[in-house]
């Protein structure tokens, strides 16, 4: 089985693109042929400055080493160190038809959302649906709001074989059990655009600072809390500890006499403790940039085997050879 996903360097690595991508990825190395990119020419529809764009694409690639991406299991490389990912994208818009990218959510959020309407934004998904087909990818583990991205690779993949023959495989998308949306400190989506995150490995004190500030309702400590399970802090602590202490957080919570404020000192230490052997294993990554240098360079080139493979039976396919 051929795994494969991406994720854009546009800004610092929060709990939900850990839940949501890099955990489930992780996992999914020990289980087949892993491919993880860092999606450097899709971060170029809403990022606009070189450095920033360099500085979040080394990184990302250090955030996913120190998480446990294993680079003798998984490819970790550049998006932009495999052109061919460009080119199929070009020949997959030319079956894509436009109302297909006209419903796509993730377009319209960030259009409402202030951003402009190139045509990079537009055809997003096209680019997407080159990065999976073009290593014949099976599955493709993301976050729910990337679901329909996958369906569209499936709906192009499907046309493109109906007009030139078989010559894609199509891909489902793999969601990690349980995955639901992570919420943000103000309880919508954990976003980067929302300001709302919780940085991977963010700073300790101001850290602490921003689960402190996480938005309650105004009930005394005493108060039972029969809804519980909605708490924003009980909802992170979910993903954050076992499942028995999960439902010991969810009980005391219920039963009364615990108040806001412990249980958000609770999800702290939670947190703190998760994180904190990806954190030591990110600050001698920091003193080595080197070996991630390398990391990419080598998954740069095993990547590109492959892309070169399936971009020469795509040309064949269509007629440019
Ligand atoms: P952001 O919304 O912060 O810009 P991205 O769109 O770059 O995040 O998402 C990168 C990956 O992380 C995607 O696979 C996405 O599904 C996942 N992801 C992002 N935010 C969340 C969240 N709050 N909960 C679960 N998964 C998420
Ligand atoms: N669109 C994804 C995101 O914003 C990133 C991405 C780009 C991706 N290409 C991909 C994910 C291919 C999976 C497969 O998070």
């Amino acid at each position: 089985m051929r795994i494969l996903s991406g994720i854009q360097p546009s800004g610092v690595l929060h709990v939900g693109n850990y839940f949501g991508m890099m955990k489930p990825s992780i996992e999914l190395q020990d289980q087949g042929d892993a491919f993880y990119f860092i999606a450097d020419y899709h971060s170029m529809t809403s990022l606009y400055d070189a450095n920033l764009r360099r500085e979040y694409t080394r990184q990302v690639a250090i955030d996913f080493l120190a998480c446990g991406l294993n680079p003798e299991k998984a490819v970790l490389f550049k998006q932009s160190d495999v052109p061919e990912h460009v080119e199929l994208s070009w020949i997959l818009s030319t079956i894509c038809p436009m109302g297909l990218l006209e419903r796509c959510h993730s377009y319209k959020d960030k259009i409402a959302k202030g951003l402009s309407a190139n045509h990079g934004l537009f055809a997003y998904p096209v680019l997407m649906a080159a990065d999976i087909l073009i290593y014949d990818a099976d599955s493709v583990p993301v976050g729910r709001d990337q679901k329909q991205h996958v369906e569209v690779t499936r709906d192009l993949a499907i046309k493109f074989n109906q007009t030139y023959g078989e010559i894609f495989s199509v891909p489902e998308p793999a969601f990690h059990e349980g995955a639901e949306v992570i919420p943000g400190i103000d309880g919508q989506k954990m976003s980067k655009s929302y300001n709302n995150t919780v940085e991977i490995f963010g700073e300790e004190k101001p850290t602490r600072k921003r689960l402190m500030s996480i938005v309650m309702d105004s009930r005394t400590p005493d108060e039972p809390k029969s809804d519980a399970e909605e708490n924003i802090a009980i909802q992170l602590i979910k993903h954050l500890t076992t499942p028995e202490n999960y439902v010991e957080e969810v009980e005391k919570l219920k039963a009364g006499g615990y108040g806001y404020g412990d249980l958000k000192k609770r999800l702290f230490e939670l947190y703190w403790d998760y994180f904190r052997p990806a954190r030591e294993r990110r600050a001698d990554l920091m003193q080595n940039q080197d070996y991630v240098d390398q990391v990419l360079a080598n998954g740069a080139e095993k990547a590109r085997e492959i892309a070169r493979t399936v971009n020469q039976r795509v040309r064949k396919g269509c007629g440019l050879e």
